[in-house]
């Protein structure tokens, strides 16, 4: 028997390990030529200030994943969290957090477009009290340089002042994905944290904002001026589907999350379903000659097919189905959804008979189903 020896290795007791005051957080997608040299400049930029690095990845075609684990091999304080059949950039920052246990944290892209090198004062102004310290574009010294594009820019500005209407607060860049926190403040809102889209900060300071106000504190956030750079390597995942849940979060912030964002994308979805039910039953009775219950058997069919579809891509991104769960989740959404329309139609019916007004009673018929649709397929379409 071979007994594997590491002798390169002198084993060091536990009091050898220096604990990290402060972890950086790095999400990633198809950066495999990015974090190597990353890791580099923040390890650069933070000195002797213990750190640890943690990348989150969502098992990226390139082998992002792979890249990490060697470089764990050199650097004991590098760490990879390898997600499979997940995807999301604030999923992904969230989970990064949750592993870590340093006082401090900072998230960071992984495509060398934040400055590193203000992590150093960011920390400073979050040891002296600030609970979040943002890196900002677009307050200070700050810019957007050459970083975005300009109708990226034009686009990043009125998103800042859709946000502001949300927080309240007069923050330069509420739209950043640089910032540095103390980790109470994130674990106090954890839990009411939306898993979709990119905008994760928006989301903690809305919540901590929230949280601290019912306790009647004040949240104290810090600004760190920095010019945003180019992208180093590969390509932004940026999409319209990413600015519509962003629009979607804005809204379900403004009804202080009583309308959850995956329920306003449903609905949204929905009233496109309808459209597209329309314009199917236009060209299938109108056009191609179908008798009208066939024609209105064809756009319900087609209809559904594109809503799943698109709930899929964009109100379920986070936990998309793939393969053959693609199939069996399209089979139970159109078992629920047909259940859903006698709801509507029994609804609709009781409330005509005892109002008499068709469209109150339609439009309740409407919202009774997507209620229902929605409640029904989160349990049994996207678990
Ligand atoms: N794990 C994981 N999963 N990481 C992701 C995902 C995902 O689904 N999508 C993107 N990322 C990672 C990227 O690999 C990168 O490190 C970082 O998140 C930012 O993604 P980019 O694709 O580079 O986005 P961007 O440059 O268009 O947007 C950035 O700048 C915006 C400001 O203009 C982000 O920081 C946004 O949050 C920020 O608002
Ligand atoms: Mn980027």
């Amino acid at each position: 028997m071979t007994v594997v020896q590491f002798d390169s290795h002198t084993r060091k007791g536990p009091e050898a390990w220096i604990a990290p005051h402060l972890a950086v957080i790095v999400p990633s997608f198809n950066e495999r030529e990015n974090v190597g040299l990353l890791y580099e400049k923040v390890a650069t930029a933070l000195g002797s200030i213990p750190f640890e690095f943690i990348v989150v990845d969502d098992n990226s075609p390139d082998g992002t994943s792979a890249v990490v684990r060697e470089m764990a091999q050199l650097h004991p304080n590098v760490r990879g969290i390898r997600r499979i059949g997940r995807r999301g950039l604030s999923s992904a920052v969230i989970e990064g957090i949750l592993a870590s246990s340093a006082p401090y944290f900072a998230v960071i892209d992984a495509d060398h477009q934040h400055d590193e090198g203000i992590l150093p004062l960011m920390l400073e102004k979050a040891i002296a009290g600030d609970q979040i310290v943002v890196g900002t574009r677009y307050g200070g010294d700050g810019s957007v340089g050459e970083g975005l594009s300009k109708t990226r820019e034009a686009g990043s500005r009125f998103a800042t002042k859709l946000s502001n209407l949300i927080t309240g607060e007069t923050l330069s860049d509420p739209m950043s994905g640089f910032f540095l926190m103390r980790r109470e403040v994130f674990d106090e809102v954890a839990p009411a944290l939306s898993d979709d889209g990119f905008k994760i900060l928006l989301d903690i300071i809305v919540s901590a904002g929230r949280f601290h106000a019912l306790h009647g504190k004040e949240l104290r956030i810090g600004e760190v001026p920095y010019t945003f750079r180019p992208r180093h390597a590969g390509e932004s995942k940026m999409s319209p589907i990413i600015v519509v849940q962003f629009l979607g979060l804005i809204v379900s912030k403004l009804t202080r999350g009583l309308l959850p964002t995956s329920f306003l994308l449903f609905g949204l979805v929905g009233g496109f379903g309808v459209i597209v039910h329309m314009g199917t039953l236009w060209l299938t009775h109108e056009r191609l000659g179908f008798n009208f219950v066939w024609a209105q058997t064809a756009a319900t069919v087609v209809a559904m097919t594109f809503n799943f579809m698109l709930n899929n891509e964009l109100t379920y991104a986070s936990k998309k189905l793939r393969g053959w769960r693609y199939l069996t989740g399209m089979l139970s959404f159109y078992a629920v959804c047909s259940i859903g329309a006698l709801a509507n139609v029994s609804v609709a019916s009781w409330i005509y008979a005892y109002d008499g007004q068709f469209y109150l009673a339609g439009l309740l018929g409407v919202l009774m189903s997507v209620v229902f649709n929605y409640s029904v397929t989160r349990v049994f379409t996207w678990r």
